[in-house]
């Protein structure tokens, strides 16, 4: 076999995986993941840091309330994403970070970000990959009328909303549900399938070949 054709696990499941979560708002995916390492669902790994791009951002609440690690990294400090992404990667190589989480993060992660941390960065998006990419995604797929939508935990590439699948769970639009109804479905759905990938993640459980995502 070549060594193109290896497929790749993601993570050294012996070690203790240190996560960084870089969010950008109300940080209800960086509590359900906190929670879940805490009760033991997700063994070896530990949340080290909370970065965020947003001085007034609800999750720094949660962070401080969690007794989380936090660092606001003020953009105007940084007068290009380039400037910004190289300051991110100082910061995740000091912690000896394994694993980004992107968890409603809002800014668009630099290609040279990327390439550091191939396949070492995971994006949880609120509908079914490729449809529906970009940041109001639930409210665009119920306007469109589709009968199913879901949630999609997938690695992060140079592009938006783009990296291969590792997971996906549908949800069937409801006769008659109001968009808050779906909004919460969806949400309630993602503080299950992120913690559940994060854990396949931890135990060496999840391989990458090209775009295919192979989750044991
Ligand atoms: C989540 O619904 C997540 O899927 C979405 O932002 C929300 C963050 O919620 N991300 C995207 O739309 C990325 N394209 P939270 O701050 O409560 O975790």
């Amino acid at each position: 076999m070549s060594r193109k054709h290896v497929k790749r696990t993601t993570h050294d499941a012996r070690r203790t995986t240190n996560i960084a979560v870089l969010a950008s708002g109300n940080g209800s995916n960086f509590e359900a993941i906190v929670g879940a390492i805490k009760r033991g669902y997700i063994k070896k790994t530990c949340v080290k840091l909370l970065i965020t791009d947003k001085e007034k951002a609800y999750v720094r609440v949660r962070a401080e309330r969690l007794g989380i690690t936090q660092l606001y990294i003020n953009p105007r400090e940084y007068n290009t994403g380039g400037a910004f992404d190289k300051k991110l990667i100082q910061v995740l190589k000091k912690e000896k970070i394994g694993l980004v989480v992107l968890a409603g993060y809002m800014r668009i992660l630099t290609p040279v970000f990327v390439k550091k941390f191939k396949n070492k960065v995971i994006n949880i998006h609120p509908a079914l990959l490729p449809a529906f990419k970009g940041a109001r995604a639930i409210g665009d797929a119920y306007r469109y009328g589709v009968k199913i939508t879901g949630v999609t935990v997938h690695f992060v590439d140079e592009c938006i909303d783009h990296g291969p699948i590792i997971a996906q769970k549908p949800l069937p639009v409801k006769k008659g549900e109001s968009l808050s109804g779906l909004e919460r479905r969806i949400h309630r759905a993602e503080h299950t399938l992120y913690p559940l990938v994060i854990k396949k993640i931890s135990e060496g459980k999840v391989k990458v070949r090209n775009r295919h995502v192979q989750v044991g």
